[in-house]
């Protein structure tokens, strides 16, 4: 059968299903920041950590497989769907939503959004390699991928953001364990313009008052001083780790009304 130009793109959806990956069985506990595989890749099995995003990025169509086919991630559907909910609510055309998605990796949280009719994309990651993850696998999606630290901002950076002036950040699977810390997150939503939205999945643990990471203080306060006006708020499976446990997160949505202050990062 003759092979069309669009099955030989190097796309993750083609790249996935030629992937050989060995998960360990195991009923013990890895914390998710230690979960790990063994890839087959250019004649050699691999291990290779999930939260080694530059290796695993670097792998044409792991991250998809791992994280969506096998683990079942389901955590851009939640926030896509919750967005477009809160979007109708107040007959807000999604083609006006200029998205700044925040750990952004490979695009597949883009992807998602752009079936609601979301149509600007800048990515920000702190890897080389997401950047070229997701114009290899998803080609053209991103306007402007920002690769860097939000709380220091390299000035083309800067310039992107002055230029796009996104209305809406996302922030999906990216928030705490050793991904992005409660600082980076407060910097990357007061970029957003005035009255813009959040949308953003975070584990349900990380909002205890008893947590740790510094997330639970920092969204609270933007939630009691009505910097974050909460739209909708959900709490769902993001996905299954490697012992099988369900990994129970929060999506929320809301308005941006207000700057954060820096003494709300502890
Ligand atoms: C679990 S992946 C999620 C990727 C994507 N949001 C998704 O849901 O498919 C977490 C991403 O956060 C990025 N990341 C980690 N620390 C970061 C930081 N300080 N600033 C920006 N991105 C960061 C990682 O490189 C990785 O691409």
């Amino acid at each position: 059968m003759p092979i069309t130009r669009s099955e030989t793109k190097p796309q993750a959806k083609h790249a996935r299903h030629d992937l050989e990956i060995a998960i360990p069985v195991t009923r013990d506990h890895f914390d998710q920041d230690e979960e790990w595989v063994v890839v087959h890749h250019e004649n050699e099995w691999r291990k290779v950590r999930l939260h080694d995003y530059a290796e695993v990025y670097s792998i044409p169509g792991l991250y998809d497989r791992w994280v969506y086919d096998i683990f079942r991630c389901r955590s851009p559907q939640k926030v896509g769907g919750l967005l477009d909910q809160a979007l109708k609510r107040e007959s807000i055309d999604p083609a006006s939503i200029r998205v700044l998605d925040l750990g952004a990796g490979n695009g597949y949280v883009a992807k998602v959004l752009s079936e609601y009719g979301i149509r600007s994309f800048t990515g920000v990651d702190i890897h080389q390699e997401a950047a070229a993850a997701a114009e290899r696998d998803r080609p053209g999606l991103y306007q402007n991928y920002i690769v860097g630290d939000m709380t220091n901002l390299h000035e083309r950076g800067r310039k992107v953001l002055d230029l796009v002036r996104p209305n809406c950040l996302t922030c999906v699977a990216a928030l705490g364990f050793g991904d992005i810390p409660p600082e980076v997150f407060a910097a990357a939503f007061n970029s957003i313009e005035p009255d813009g939205w959040a949308a953003f999945t975070i584990k349900t643990d990380f909002l205890d008052p008893k947590d740790r990471s510094g997330f639970s203080v920092l969204i609270r306060r933007m939630i009691d001083q009505g910097v974050l006006e909460v739209a909708e708020r959900e709490s769902y499976v993001h996905r299954v780790a490697t012992d099988g446990e369900e990994l129970v997160y929060t999506a929320l949505i809301g308005r941006k009304r207000g700057q954060t202050e820096p003494s709300w990062v502890v």
